[in-house]
């Protein structure tokens, strides 16, 4: 399974959903989730992403972010399609400590 981690947090760039063959994205305010059951483990997100927060479990990364991703994509609703990314994305992105800041 691949994992979200933190640097996604106030980034969400989207660009991951569009890729994933098995929709198995989740999204919240600022934070996005995969959810770790339906996930393939194709690797296609991976690249992706801008701010390379997706990551495969077997990551140190990953660790403090795979129960996180686990108990979100049960709560929140499916994402398939890329919407706009926080203007201020750029901004956030490689900031330190964001963890603090995703917003349930
Ligand atoms: Fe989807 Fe593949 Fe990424 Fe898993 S690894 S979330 S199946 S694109
Ligand atoms: Fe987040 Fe990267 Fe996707 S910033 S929304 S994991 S493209």
């Amino acid at each position: 399974t691949y994992v979200v981690t933190e640097n996604c947090i106030r980034c969400k760039y989207m660009d991951c959903v569009e890729v994933c063959p098995v929709d198995c994205f989740y999204v919240g305010e600022n934070f996005l989730v995969i959810h770790p059951d339906e996930c393939i483990d194709c690797g296609v997100c991976e690249p992706e992403c801008p701010a390379e927060a997706i990551v495969p479990d077997s990551d140190d990364k990953a660790t403090a972010w795979a129960e996180i991703n686990r108990t979100y994509s049960q709560q929140w609703p499916n994402i398939t399609r890329k919407g706009e990314a926080p203007a201020d994305a750029e901004e956030w992105n490689g900031k330190p400590d964001k963890a603090k800041l995703l917003s349930p």
